[in-house]
């Protein structure tokens, strides 16, 4: 058998056969538009498990799943007693998602896997692939669940709990795919991990890069609101006399809009779902529910943000004689990477000749949590104009294969 190491080989990804399986893969919940709508725990996330699971166990790997869903597919190494080098990402998508959101991470694992079979070469230490259960936080929030329960920072029946707008339980759509799986969470432990990921933003097309090294990554807090004012007749109700939910809803989404533009240009703020009720067109709104996040890299800002979004709350609930409730469900301080690590992205993007920057993530990643357990990072790739969380979501298949190079020299260099 032929041993090669990172540094030095001229061992490539297969670009043809990385591209196949993100169109192959793409058609399962596929849009019209081009996109995928693979919401966590649907029939669609468990067609493309099933796909997953048939393509690990084809290339001769291990696979377990956790009692979150995880999948974690093993390659093992000539030392068995080293903890393995983690690859991975998610399959789910948003509700209009693009093609490689996530799944450009977990394919690239797998095709750095086939790689490794088609060249014959054993790691010193197992190599890990993981499809994490739920990134996206779309159906059921928050996100990055399932790694956030493996990392013991999110509490498994906190999780298990939670309920999608159709108030099923996270832990029953789970037992509804057959993906409840019988490993404890967290057992699987990995000496590092390295996430591959477009980038979601403008940065690397904008300086002409193939690859960022994510160093750093927002933090962020996550929150369910309720307005309540009165309901009363649209037509016989003066305007003096209403507290109208719905425009002090209004009045509050452009005051947390002003918070973040006044913490930017890395503050972000947004409201993904706001609903009014009773839904009546002649009855004043008495209720709008909705969703509200706001991310920071700089922890002083994202606590000064949290300050400002409820002072404002406070003062239009007094100039409207309003309630405004914010449960706060989830918040991830911000994250600093493993400056080894990216060290390694650094030198393998260096060796292939590919120009590359450091960066911080504005999108959350499973990789968050993997950092509070082992030495993490995460490769970035271009996405055309910088659009995600949409089916227009574009990278080309050589700015993927870069990225899947880079991964698989890094992962070598990791794992010897
Ligand atoms: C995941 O896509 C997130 O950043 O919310
Ligand atoms: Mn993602
Ligand atoms: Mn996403």
């Amino acid at each position: 058998m032929a041993t090669q190491t990172g540094g030095g080989t001229n061992l490539r990804i297969d670009s043809d056969r990385l591209w196949s399986t993100i169109v192959e893969t793409a058609a399962i919940g596929g849009t019209p538009k081009g996109g995928i709508c693979r919401l966590a725990l649907s029939d669609e996330d468990r067609r493309v498990r099933d796909w997953f699971a048939a393509a690990v166990r084809d290339a001769g790997l291990e696979l377990a799943v956790d009692a979150m869903g995880s999948m974690f597919a093993i390659r093992p190494g000539r030392d068995p007693a080293r903890a393995p080098i983690a690859m991975g990402s998610h399959l789910d998508t948003q509700p209009t998602g693009g093609k490689f959101d996530g799944v450009l991470g977990v394919l690239a694992g797998l095709e750095v896997m086939r790689t490794l079979n088609a060249a014959g070469i054993e790691t010193e230490a197992p190599l890990m692939l993981i499809n994490w259960t739920n990134e996206e936080g779309a159906r059921f929030a928050p996100g990055m669940v399932a790694s956030g329960v493996y990392s013991g920072e999110v509490d498994m029946d906190f999780a298990m709990a939670r309920t999608d707008r159709d108030g099923i339980a996270f832990g029953d759509a789970l037992d509804a795919i057959g993906y409840r799986g019988s490993e404890p969470v967290g057992r699987r432990r990995f000496a590092a991990m390295v996430e591959l990921h477009i980038e979601q933003g403008p940065i690397l097309e904008a300086d002409g890069l193939d690859i960022g090294i994510v160093t750093a990554g927002k933090g962020s807090v996550w929150a369910d609101g309720r307005v309540t004012g009165r309901e009363c007749h649209a037509g016989s109700t003066p305007m003096s006399l209403r507290h109208d939910a719905l425009c002090a809803f209004a009045a509050f989404a452009l005051a947390a809009e002003a918070v973040a533009r006044e913490h930017g240009p890395d503050g972000v703020a947004t409201i993904g779902v706001a609903e009014a009720f009773p839904a009546s067109r002649n009855t004043v709104p008495g209720e709008v529910r909705f969703t509200l996040e706001y991310r920071h890299p700089d922890l002083g800002h994202l606590d000064a943000m949290d300050a400002a979004i409820a002072a404002a709350a406070r003062r239009i609930e007094g100039e409207r004689g309003v309630a405004i409730d914010i449960e706060k469900i989830w918040r991830k301080d911000p994250v600093a990477f493993d400056a080894g690590v990216s060290a390694a992205i650094g030198r393998a993007a260096a060796e292939l000749g590919l120009g590359s920057r450091p960066m911080t993530s504005g999108a959350g990643h499973d990789a968050f949590f993997a950092a509070t357990v082992a030495p993490t990072a995460m490769i970035f790739v271009p996405c055309k104009d910088g659009i995600s969380h949409n089916e227009a979501e574009s990278s080309t298949q050589a700015e993927c294969a870069a990225g899947a190079d880079v991964l698989l020299r890094t992962v070598l260099a990791l794992a010897g």
